[in-house]
This record gives C-alpha cells, sequence and structure tokens, in this order.
C-alpha cells in the first residue's frame, strides 16, 4: 500500500504545491494566495503531503495578529489546505492538518484561526464559540478558532496583507 508522508516544504515543491492548490480548487486564486503569502513573509508553516515522491497535498499556515487595545497578540491562520482531486477522502488533508497543529504546538504557538466549513474543521477541534468574540469581516459562522493554550478572545483580526482584508 502506499503510504503518505508529510514533511516541511522546501523551495523546491513551489510549483508541484502551485499545481495541487490550483487542481483542488478549480482555480487560481489559492496557489496564488500562497505564493503572496510566502513572498509576503508571512508564512509560519507550510507542510506537504507525498504518495510516491508526488506531491499530492500542501497546507499552509499564516501569521494572523489579533490586536487589541495597545498589543498584538501572534496567532496562525489556516488557509489554504488542499488535496490533489483524485486523492481526496483519504485522510491526507486530516494528516495535514494534526500535523501542522502538532508543529505549531511545539513551537509555541497558541491559536489558529480558520474560515470554513464546521462539519470538516469541527473534527480538529475548531469552533465558532472560540472565534465568535473577534472583530473580524469574516465573523459568522464559518470563522472558528482552536486555542492550545492561553489567547485572546476578543480584538481585531490582522490578517496578512496577501489575504487584502486588513
Ligand atoms: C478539504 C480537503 C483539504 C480535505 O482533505 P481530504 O484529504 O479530502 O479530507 P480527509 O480525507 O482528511 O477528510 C475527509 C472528510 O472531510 C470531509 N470533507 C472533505 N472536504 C470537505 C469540505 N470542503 N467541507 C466539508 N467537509 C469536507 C469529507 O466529507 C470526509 O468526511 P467524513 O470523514 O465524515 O467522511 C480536500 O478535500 C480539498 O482539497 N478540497 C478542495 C479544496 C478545499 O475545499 N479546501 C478547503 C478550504 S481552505
Amino acid at each position: 500500500m502506499t503510504e503518505t508522508g508529510i514533511r516541511k516544504a522546501v523551495a523546491a515543491d513551489r510549483a508541484a504545491i502551485f499545481s495541487v492548490e490550483e487542481a483542488a480548487f478549480a482555480r487560481k486564486d489559492e496557489a496564488e494566495l500562497v505564493e503572496a503569502i510566502r513572498r509576503d513573509g508571512d508564512a509560519v508553516l507550510e507542510l506537504v503531503a507525498e504518495r510516491d515522491r508526488v506531491l499530492v497535498g500542501h497546507v499552509l499556515f499564516s501569521r494572523l495578529c489579533v490586536e487589541t487595545a495597545g498589543s498584538r497578540f501572534a496567532a496562525v491562520a489556516l488557509a489554504p489546505v488542499a488535496v490533489a482531486p483524485g486523492l481526496q477522502g483519504r485522510g491526507i488533508g486530516t494528516a495535514l492538518i494534526r500535523d501542522g497543529h502538532r508543529r505549531l504546538r511545539a513551537a509555541g504557538e497558541r491559536l489558529s484561526v480558520v474560515l470554513g466549513d464546521p462539519a470538516y474543521y469541527g473534527r480538529f477541534g475548531y469552533t465558532h464559540r472560540r472565534a465568535a468574540g473577534f472583530d473580524s469581516l469574516f465573523q459568522g459562522d464559518a470563522l472558528q478558532a482552536l486555542a492550545w493554550d492561553a489567547a485572546p478572545e476578543t480584538g481585531r483580526l490582522v490578517y496578512p496583507r496577501a489575504f487584502g482584508v486588513g
């Protein structure tokens, strides 16, 4: 059986990451977002999934700040995550996100925020309740957060510049 391996992305993965993101979303927006986040120096952690040396999945966590009166708390945003269309539904996205969380926690990160389907992200511990106090253009049921340690529950979410939302 072909095993899926998860590892940190390296510069040589760039084209394959672009292809996987583009194929998964059937458009270039997310692939271009990844490039812009990287170019701006806002990537915190990027992982890829490989099968038989072929890159089949990718996840990016970028630097998101929670701004409260006079201070900024460094959190991460999970986006985007993509798995090659022919290999979806086999646990690769789950493995990428879980491995990402493990590495982020080990690195001392305390809060992750995601915008997406609660039916999917809920399985990793993300809840809208944990994100409901944040001031964000994305505020709504799809905005979810996961805290591994003490972290702000209110404040303005400041996304990396590449998201174009301030
Ligand atoms: C979303 C995505 C990354 C998940 O990766 P995956 O390897 O297919 O997912 P897994 O095998 O780990 O998990 C499968 C489960 O997720 C669910 N799922 C997959 N995509 C989903 C989505 N967009 N919304 C809600 N649930 C989803 C499946 O129904 C399945 O549920 P089950 O375990 O209850 O049967 C992948 O399907 C993908 O690339 N989709 C297109 C791009 C996208 O929508 N990315 C997420 C937004 S940033």
